[in-house]
């Protein structure tokens, strides 16, 4: 089954062709990050016109790239929610015209279910089950993933997500956005061992988390020390990064022991995350883990893993009705 995905959940418009929910034929993301960078976010209301300019170029290429004619594909998944509601709209109102006119099915599906699926477009993927760290701007959750579609959450952040802590660091320090990989850049000039910050483990037989008492942690440093940090700023980087990375390694290693699986996985754009990657392998080493992390560029939004997933629903006969909305928020 050759499936579109589309991806309009935030500020990348994403359109990819995948045969069979694991290969790729082609994928194609346009970000928005020129725009947003000057605001130091993203402005939703920018995000759903940057959208509505993207959708058609962006599908098209995916298509062509694809080797595929538009006729061939046998279907259509677009992310139906979680993100922001205009920005959503515009990929899936999309999804609905372009599945009507092929006279082929639609399925919407969560961007999260997505991002879990992304491991499943590498060649060695995790047999079920395995248990997931979903870290990105949005969520910070661990799941006990039991098949393509069947997910337990295990625990989940109490406040800040892990790329919401890197966005609003890079701020602080006045490096902008997308803070994530900016953090990651600089803290490679930095020692991860000058500045220690707090880790949150909070009750570390569970899986939840909290960064908002790291965060608040590096503007205190940043406010007692104003004339030294501005010289500190790639050791602050290294030295947040570390604290986000021990937490999140931590947890994910526990979750895998609690639930006696041999397999762990990170999704989500923080997964892109180099030091997060190493400490991850390392700790896995120890502990005789299997660790699966999709390449770069299918952790941060795509649309490869919404076809992905969305093969998986239209497989077992899900079809989106036309008269569906799409949703802002929802569990998982
Ligand atoms: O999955 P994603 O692209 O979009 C959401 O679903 O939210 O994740 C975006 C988040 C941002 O907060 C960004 O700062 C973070 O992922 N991120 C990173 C890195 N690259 C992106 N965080 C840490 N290190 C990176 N290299
Ligand atoms: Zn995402």
């Amino acid at each position: 089954m050759i499936v579109l995905g589309i991806e309009s959940s935030c500020d990348e418009t994403a359109a990819s062709v995948v045969a069979d929910g694991t290969d790729i034929l082609s994928s194609v993301v346009a970000s928005q990050i020129d725009i947003h960078h000057r605001y130091g976010g993203v402005v939703p209301e920018l995000a759903s016109r940057k959208h509505l300019e993207a959708i058609v170029p962006v599908v098209e290429e995916a298509v062509a790239a694809s080797g595929i004619a538009p006729g061939d594909l046998d279907a259509i998944a677009a992310t139906q929610g979680p993100g922001l509601v205009g920005a959503l709209l515009v990929g899936f109102s999309f999804a609905k015209a372009y599945a009507y006119t092929l006279g082929i099915p639609l399925c919407g599906v969560s961007h999260l279910e997505g991002h879990i699926n992304s491991v499943f477009l590498e060649p060695d993927p995790p047999p079920f089950p395995f248990v997931a760290l979903l870290a990105s701007g949005g969520h910070t959750s661990i799941y006990h993933v039991t098949g393509h579609t069947g997910f337990e959450l295990m625990g989940q952040t109490r406040d800040d997500a892990a790329g919401e802590a890197f966005d609003k660091v890079s701020k602080m320090l006045g490096l902008g956005y997308p803070g994530g990989a900016i953090i990651g850049n600089m803290a490679l000039q930095g020692d991860p061992a000058k500045i220690r910050f707090p880790r949150s483990y909070l009750d570390k037989s569970e899986s939840d988390f909290s960064f908002s008492g790291l965060k608040t942690a590096v503007n205190r440093y940043i406010q007692t020390h104003p004339d030294e940090y501005e010289d500190q700023v790639a050791d602050i980087a290294a030295g947040f990064q570390e604290a986000v990375a021990d937490v999140l390694v931590y947890k994910l290693v526990h979750a895998a022991e609690e639930k006696g699986c041999s397999h762990i996985a990170i999704v989500g754009g923080v997964a892109a995350n180099r030091r997060l990657r190493e400490k991850v392998m390392q700790a896995a080493q120890k502990k005789g883990l299997s660790v699966h992390i999709p390449a770069i560029d299918l952790c941060g939004d795509n649309a490869a893993m919404i076809a992905a997933v969305g093969y998986h629903y239209l497989k077992a006969g899900a079809r989106a009705d036309m008269n569906e909305d799409v949703y802002s928020r929802h569990r998982l």
